[in-house]
């Protein structure tokens, strides 16, 4: 018998336009699991960092991607990020070292071999919403439901620096849209939401309108 298709609702934009507080509600509107792929690429950058691994290094961090010890357990709704059996903390993966390395990171073509694998195991777990940089675009490219959550580079710093983290939006923009390797782009087939002066529950409102209207009952 075969396995059944999965059912992930992707979500990709660029760096603070909302897709975390957008996938995170549409996920708990649905009874699906939250999946937060940037914090994957975030927990690997954590463990390079420790093992004491320079990020400009890329083939010693394609040597040690195999091997980094990351974990995903779900818990209240949502994957967490582990690392050598312990729960890594929202301010070590948005921590300024992570920001400032995790773009460089993700280019190398290793860390995202590993981290994707990781990624369409999880859908073993049922219902998903999974947000990033190539998640219908590459992860799961035949999803029917796929948006991409844009928003002014303007409006986008401000958010960042309102949440309290220094973070250079616009250069991570500048490397994740400009790698070989599954650089952001909007998906064939994407619905895009322009979230720069809209509430982020009028966000979530349009992503469940669309899913109603494309047939996903739950919604
Ligand atoms: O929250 P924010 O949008 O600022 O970033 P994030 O989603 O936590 O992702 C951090 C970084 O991980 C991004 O800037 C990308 O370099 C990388 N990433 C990626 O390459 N592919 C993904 N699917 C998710 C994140
Ligand atoms: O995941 P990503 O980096 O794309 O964005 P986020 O971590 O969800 O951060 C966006 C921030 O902007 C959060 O503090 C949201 O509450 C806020 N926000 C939003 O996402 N959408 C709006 N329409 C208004 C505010």
């Amino acid at each position: 018998m075969s396995s059944p298709a999965p059912l992930v609702i992707t979500i990709d934009g660029p760096a603070a336009s909302g897709k975390s507080s957008i996938a995170r509600e549409v996920a708990r509107a649905l009874g699906f699991v939250y999946v937060n792929t940037g914090n994957m690429y975030r927990g690997m950058t954590w463990a390079v960092l420790q093992a004491g691994i320079d990020p400009a290094d890329a083939e010693a961090v394609a040597a040690f991607a195999p091997q980094a010890g990351l974990s995903c357990p779900v818990a209240e709704g949502r994957t967490q990020l582990h690392w050598q059996g312990r729960a890594l903390t929202d301010e070590e993966l948005n921590s300024d070292p992570v920001n400032r390395a995790v773009s460089h990171i993700a280019r190398v073509e290793a860390v995202r071999t590993a981290l994707v694998d990781a990624q369409r195991g999880l859908a073993a777990l049922g219902g998903l919403v999974m947000e990033g940089r190539d998640i219908g675009s590459v992860v799961f490219p035949d999803s029917p439901y796929k948006f991409y959550i844009d928003a002014s580079e303007a409006v986008r710093a401000a958010r960042r620096s309102a949440q309290g983290h220094a973070d250079q939006v616009a250069e991570r923009d500048r490397l994740d849209s400009t790698r070989k390797t599954s650089p952001l782009v909007i998906p064939e087939g994407a619905r895009v939401i322009d979230n720069s002066t809209i509430t982020l529950q009028e966000a979530v409102d349009q992503v469940l309108a669309a899913l109603r209207a494309a047939g996903l009952v739950a919604a």
